[in-house]
């Protein structure tokens, strides 16, 4: 199940936090002030009543590029297409603000994730060398096409039935 996340799912969030990313995870102050933003969207995912995984987009109302912040889950509930469902809530939420692009950074030497976002159709458009110091990790800029997400997700009907 997906909910909106609330600042009562910190201590949840952060232990997946930290074991997910043990060279780079973001402080609690962070992650608080992430929940807190007006221009964000967390999400998190739940299974029988326990949090399993979380993910956030910035999306500030009114414009028109918004940024994949962070997604991860439980390492031992991953692989069963919760981190596509999380990821979809996130670019579903910003379509409905009228978002046009999406980008986000992923590490060089994620390749795990990198397969889930581009089978969603972000594609890479720079490398920061280095971006993630802590490990000399390069970090990968992907775009992706949110008009062109959504309109595969909802084909038009206009010529649907037509008989001519
Ligand atoms: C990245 C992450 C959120 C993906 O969530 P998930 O629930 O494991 O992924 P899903 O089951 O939804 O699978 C989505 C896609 O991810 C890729 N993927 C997932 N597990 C994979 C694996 N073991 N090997 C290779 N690709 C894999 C595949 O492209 C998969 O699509 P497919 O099922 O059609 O092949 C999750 O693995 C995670 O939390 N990783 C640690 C934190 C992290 O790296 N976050 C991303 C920061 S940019």
């Amino acid at each position: 199940m997906l909910r909106a996340a609330t600042t009562d799912d910190l201590g949840a969030i952060m232990a997946i936090e930290r074991s997910s990313f043990p060279t780079d995870a973001w402080s609690e102050a962070m992650m608080r002030a992430e929940l807190e933003s007006p221009h964000n969207h967390y999400v998190v995912a739940e299974e029988a009543g326990v949090l399993v995984g979380y993910a956030g987009v910035r999306a500030p109302a009114g414009a028109s590029d918004g940024d994949v912040q962070t997604i991860a889950l439980d390492a031992n509930r991953r692989g069963r297409g919760t981190g596509r469902a999380l990821l979809h809530a996130l670019l579903e939420f910003a379509a409905e603000r009228r978002v046009h692009e999406m980008f986000l950074d992923v590490r060089a030497d994620n390749p795990i994730a990198q397969g889930l976002y581009v089978s969603e159709g972000f594609r890479e458009i720079a490398r920061r060398p280095n971006y993630y110091a802590a490990d000399g990790v390069d970090g990968i800029v992907m775009r992706l096409d949110l008009r062109a997400w959504t309109d595969a997700r909802n084909p038009s009907t206009d010529d649907a039935g037509v008989c001519t």
